[in-house]
């Protein structure tokens, strides 16, 4: 039962989408299990770059089987565009599985997230403004609106006036905005239903049903772990659980059945929108990180924050989702620094803490501890061992692993799928 779960292991964006597609030519399966359209996961296939936000990133493999669980909240337009897209590159996505439980991110999600954040003022979370934080609100309200009450008009109507009633009196009363009709709402989504139709399936029963014929089924997390809405920096998250546990929830798939969990993290640490960063920075190093690494959001556009690696973090990302490897990323990105620091602990109101502290508080005032590792120069990116790396950097890769308290099972040295350095494999 070869069922592997790749996630980010700090803010997001460490580089899932690419690692999902190495894997995707040896895998049947790839299951998006949590998240929307918030994520952006970037491939790059030869000299051809793909923007993936809803679909897996298996998508681009044609051997395999695109599947968008349970657990992710789908917007109709976003999917059929994103489809689209592809297609008109000539990617088959004519496989494609979406569960008929996932909620459906409908146009009043979009807006209550974008005025709520306004409302919010400088203590907004800086959403990427695309619902879904409203639209996992209405799931566990039991407002929400599933994809398979496309099918049923009936039901349709009942349940966006369901949802319609309260939020109507929330914009028109308290946040100034015209109150959404149901008609229109209920004619947009039913105008998606027929187009959608084709991929809906009962995820579950095939997901279930191929891992007991041996099938290889990888799970891809969107955002990361630092994210989750238990496990993150909350109320700085997203809300959805994007760590291990999020993939049995996300897609009905018991632990039992988990054989790999497989953290992606980054040689260096971003962030996107508001919320605590220890090791951020503010000076040219951090603006170099950003310059060379392109960290620039593929969702929203947005410049990422910047800042050293943190151990802590990795560490406290192997313990709470069971972590049995790393995929390192972006080593190519530090080549040129002549030391490069790396947060061991944190100090917190004059004490050493070598452990992520569950409060709050004590994490806002974290300030890192560093030790500062020898850089290297040489040019790392047609590395295709560890043995070819310098020593420098074969010892920034190793010093990270006794820190993170899980093996480093592969190590990026560019976007492209060959630019890769594989140590263990992962099937
Ligand atoms: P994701 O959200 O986790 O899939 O990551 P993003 O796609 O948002 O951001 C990662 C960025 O880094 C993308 O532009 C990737 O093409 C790029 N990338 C991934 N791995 C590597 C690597 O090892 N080296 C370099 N230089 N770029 C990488
Ligand atoms: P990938 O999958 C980085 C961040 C947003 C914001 C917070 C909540 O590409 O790694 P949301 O719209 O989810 O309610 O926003 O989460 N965020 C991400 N940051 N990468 C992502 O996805 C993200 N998805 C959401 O910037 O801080
Ligand atoms: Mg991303």
């Amino acid at each position: 039962m070869p069922a592997l779960v790749l996630l980010g292991a700090q803010w997001g964006d460490e580089g899932k989408g690419k690692a999902t597609d190495l894997l995707g030519g040896s895998v049947d399966y790839v299951v998006r299990y949590q998240g929307g359209n918030n994520a952006g996961h970037t491939v790059v296939v030869g000299d051809q770059k793909y923007a993936l936000h809803l679909l897996p990133s298996g998508i681009l493999s044609p051997g395999c089987t695109p599947v968008i669980g349970n657990g992710v909240v789908v917007d109709p337009s976003v999917l059929l565009s994103e489809l689209s897209g592809l297609n008109e590159r000539g990617v088959d996505t004519s496989k494609l599985l979406i569960s008929g439980n996932a909620h459906i991110i409908t146009p009043y999600n979009v807006t209550v997230d974008k005025v709520t954040e306004r409302f919010l003022g400088k203590r907004k979370i800086g959403t990427t403004g695309r619902g879904i934080g409203p639209t996992y609100a209405d799931k566990i309200n039991r407002v929400g609106i599933r994809v398979q009450d496309l099918y049923d008009e009936s039901i349709l109507t009942q349940k966006v006036e369901a949802a319609l009633d309260v939020k109507n009196q929330v914009l028109t009363k308290l946040y100034n905005r015209r109150a959404i009709a149901v008609g229109q709402v209920v004619e947009e989504l039913l105008g998606y239903a027929a187009q959608i139709e084709p991929y809906v399936a009962d995820t579950v029963l095939v997901l279930n049903q191929a891992l007991d014929n041996d099938k290889v089924v990888l799970f891809e997390g969107g955002q990361g772990t630092l994210l989750d809405i238990d496990h993150g920096t909350y109320p700085f998250v997203t809300s959805s659980n994007p760590t291990a546990g999020g993939a049995c929830t996300g897609a009905g798939v018991g632990p039992t059945k988990i054989s790999r969990v497989i953290g992606i993290l980054k040689a260096y640490t971003t962030r996107v929108g508001a919320g605590p960063f220890p090791t951020e920075l503010f000076d040219e190093d951090g603006e170099a990180l950003r310059r060379i690494g392109g960290e620039r959001g593929v969702t929203t556009g947005r410049d990422r924050r910047c800042g050293w690696f943190d151990a802590v973090i990795a560490r406290y990302a192997t313990r709470v989702n069971g972590l049995t490897d790393f995929f390192l990323t972006k080593l190519d990105v530090l080549t040129g620094w002549e030391q490069i620091p790396v947060c061991v602990a944190y100090e917190i109101d004059g004490k050493r803490v070598e452990e992520l502290p569950y409060s709050q508080s004590d994490f806002h005032h974290a300030k890192p501890v560093y030790e500062t590792l020898p850089g290297w120069s040489e040019d790392i990116t047609k590395a295709k061992s560890f043995s070819d790396l310098p020593k420098n950097a074969q010892n920034y890769v190793k010093a990270l692993e006794d820190m993170s308290g899980a093996p480093i099972s592969a190590i990026g040295v560019g976007p492209g799928r060959d630019e890769t350095i594989e140590i263990n494999s992962f099937l």
